[in-house]
């Protein structure tokens, strides 16, 4: 495995952005590099991406773009740095890029609270069973106010199960209080006792308690081997017929199909997904059924954010280009 440290300063770097990126963004790459912008409003092939960063120093990459162990082949020996620009990097393959000495980044904290606030939006949206209503109005068909129409569930005195207790999984948890849950969570380390304690005394639980106990599961880990269809059909059977499902961290960490039978089935109440397992395709059993709210990928979409995101990007690779450390490079696993 090649060392990180120690890197020297690349004379006239040229860096390849795999998709348009704010201006912000592009403004400081110019400032020290030859950039290259896609010219597709579209995620770039296998090939095109290949192409796309053949000979580059520096590539900035989205979380649609394959970073494996063939496209940093296709890319060369000079390059330097993969800056993702999304927290999650299952997109890259980090191990195969540190053996070639390449250093990948993310973009950590600046998405945290706009994802917070999705996840938190979509707890409320399916619970209230607002994209119902909003359908049954554009549907056209006739409506009056009446008290059994379209109930769902309130939040207070209820218990929010976070999965994966890091940046996002607490802010999602502190938004929760705020409407009055009880915080459990599951994560691969129990959090400090100040965390769990700002969280209103947060309970380490094993996965499986946690989900036979929750009101509302939110899924806050990263996509890894271990967390592939981590909520499984034998673990959407220990969910409460009142609970609900929320995922804003990756698809694949459920089983699209598992969860799609769960809530014909009425063995779960609802589930809100701003994310597929085959992204941008969704199971077309889920297409099908009103308790669930489908919304497209939308976790960091804010102009502050996405614009913050791919400032921090260009701040990666230009430190790496410059022969200094980045700001928030991830360990290769
Ligand atoms: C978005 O999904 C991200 O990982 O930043």
């Amino acid at each position: 495995m090649s060392s990180t440290t120690g890197m020297f300063a690349i004379a006239n770097p040229r860096i390849a952005v795999t998709r348009r990126i704010p201006e912000p963004a592009l403004e400081l790459l110019r400032e020290t590099a030859d950039v290259w912008v896609s010219p597709h409003d579209r995620p770039l092939d296998t090939d095109e991406l290949h192409r796309a960063i053949a000979g580059a120093d520096a590539a900035v990459t989205l979380l649609h773009d394959r970073v494996d162990a063939a496209c940093l082949d296709a890319a060369g020996p000079q390059l330097r740095c993969v800056a993702n620009v999304a927290v999650g990097y299952d997109n890259i393959d980090a191990r195969a890029a540190a053996q070639r000495g390449v250093i990948v980044t993310n973009t950590p904290g600046v998405l945290t609270d706009a994802t917070a606030d999705l996840a938190m939006a979509l707890i409320l949206n399916v619970t209230r069973r607002l994209g119902e209503g909003e359908r049954r109005i554009r549907s056209g068909r006739p409506w009056s106010w009446d008290m059994f129409f379209l109930l769902g569930h309130g939040l207070a005195g209820k218990t929010l199960g976070v999965i994966g207790l890091g940046a996002i999984g607490q802010a999602t948890a502190h938004r929760a209080r705020a409407f009055g849950m009880e915080i459990v969570y599951s994560a691969r380390r129990r959090a400090l006792p100040d965390v769990e304690q700002a969280l209103g005394g947060a309970r380490a639980l094993e996965l499986d308690e946690l989900l036979a106990r929750a009101a509302v599961v939110s899924i806050h880990c990263p996509l890894t081997p271990q967390t592939r269809h981590l909520i499984d059909a034998r673990r959407l059977t220990l969910m409460d017929s009142d609970a609900y499902l929320v995922n804003t961290a990756r698809g694949p960490i459920v089983d699209e199909r598992a969860l799609a039978q769960a809530l014909r089935a009425g063995s779960i109440a609802g589930a809100a997904l701003d994310v597929f397992e085959h992204e941008p395709a969704v199971h077309p059993g889920l297409l099908e059924l009103d308790n669930v709210v489908l919304i497209p990928h939308l976790g960091s979409a804010t102009i502050e954010t996405r614009t913050a995101m791919a400032v921090l990007a260009a701040r990666n690779a230009i430190a790496v280009l410059a022969g200094q450390p980045p700001p928030t490079p991830v360990s290769p696993g």
